[in-house]
């Protein structure tokens, strides 16, 4: 079999691939990659003379590039992680997640749809976070049903390809389907998010920019297993049906913080309060019924393990993060961390 795998050379995509790869010797992977700020080759170095994976650098809106590998040599299922991923980034500008994570989208379902497919299968990697935001002292969590409520631009793109998705189900009879996963952990995710920034500032001894009082909720899931969650929704899930994948491991950011300054062996002295997000959503908590029923697909990793593990990713890996933390990232950094202490 013949899978397309779009922003493989990413967080969850490279340990998607790694996973695939590992798992399923029957099938192999073509990974389409743009390589932007995100996207590191070296996240799949240990499989790239692997025989059953083949990668190319290219835009999934580059409509002809899409076609051609879509073609030749015949792709049966198609795994969409392409995106622009970080909330704080669509805050300093939407356009490009616009462009990458709702144009794209149609992109890939307009070439895929060209081939006339029948058996081929859709997989849009979506998250939690179009649901939008749960009150901090409650028990709810958000199902496959509940109504859509982005409330950051990254969201909203995330939610509009949602729909488009869903669409080309109900018009043209595509086999898609999509899974939300809630807050992803573990090795290779960027220095950007919340976790890795903490951890390799901390081993750093810099400074952990908090925002806001802290309080805020995410449901933490360790990113080996929304891999498996987004196989099994592959294999085993129902056309045009939604997953959710959460980690059932709730956490406040203050109680993250505290748990890698004590894995890095820091104090709390580090942990620095600053000028909240703007829109920041208050919890997120996802109800996984669904995919434990009909994907028989669980979380098992405890947040404590899977967060010891993450760490010593982290300090085993000082080269992966410099270079994570170069060039760009200064910039990125400057503009959205200065003036808000
Ligand atoms: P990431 O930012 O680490 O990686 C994105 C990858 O997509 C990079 O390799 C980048 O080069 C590539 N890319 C970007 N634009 C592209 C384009 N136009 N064409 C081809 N490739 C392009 O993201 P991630 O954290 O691995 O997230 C992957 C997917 O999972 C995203 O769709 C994201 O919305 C979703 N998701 C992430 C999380 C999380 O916690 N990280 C949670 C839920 C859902
Ligand atoms: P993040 O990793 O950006 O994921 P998301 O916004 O998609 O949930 O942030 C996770 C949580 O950590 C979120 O509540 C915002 C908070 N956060 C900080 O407190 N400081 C930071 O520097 C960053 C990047 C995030």
């Amino acid at each position: 079999m013949n899978m397309l795998v779009t922003g493989g050379c990413g967080f969850i995509g490279s340990n998607f691939i790694r996973h695939v790869l590992a798992n399923r010797p029957a099938v192999r992977v073509f990974n389409l990659d743009l390589l932007t700020y995100a996207g590191n080759m070296e996240n799949l170095s240990d499989v790239e003379k692997d025989p059953r994976y083949a990668f190319f650098k290219g835009d999934i809106n580059d409509e002809k590039l899409v076609s051609a590998i879509l073609a030749d040599p015949g792709i049966e299922t198609i795994v969409n992680f392409a995106a622009e991923s970080h909330v704080d980034r669509s805050i300093m500008g939407a356009a490009q997640f616009v462009k990458t994570n709702v144009q794209g989208v149609a992109v890939l379902l307009e070439a895929a749809r060209g081939r006339g497919i029948g058996g081929e299968r859709f997989l849009q990697v979506s998250t939690d976070e179009v649901y939008g935001s749960l009150p901090l002292n409650s028990t709810d969590l958000f199902a496959e049903t509940a109504p859509l409520h982005p409330n950051n631009p990254y969201a909203a793109t995330k939610a509009a390809a949602d729909l488009l998705v869903l669409s080309y189900v109900r018009t043209f009879g595509m086999d898609a389907v999509i899974t939300r996963s809630s807050n992803n952990y573990g090795p290779r995710q960027h220095p950007e998010k919340f976790i890795p920034l903490f951890i390799t500032n901390a081993l750093e001894d810099k400074e952990c920019p908090l925002y806001g009082n802290g309080e805020n909720v995410r449901d933490w899931i360790y990113v080996r297993e929304n891999c498996a969650g987004i196989l099994a929704a592959l294999e085993r899930g129902r056309r045009g049906e939604i997953y959710n994948l959460g980690g059932r491991s709730e956490q406040t950011n203050t109680h993250v913080a505290r748990a890698i300054m004590e894995l890095t062996g820091r104090t709390e002295r580090l942990v620095r309060p600053i000028q909240d997000r703007p829109g920041h959503d208050l919890r997120y908590a996802l109800d996984v019924t669904k995919a434990r029923r009909e994907l028989l697909w669980a979380p098992v990793m405890s947040f404590d393990n899977g967060l010891k593990e993450t760490v010593e990713w982290y300090r085993a890996h000082p080269e992966w993060v410099a270079r994570a933390k170069s060039g760009e990232y200064q910039q990125y950094f400057e503009k959205n961390y200065r003036g808000r202490s």
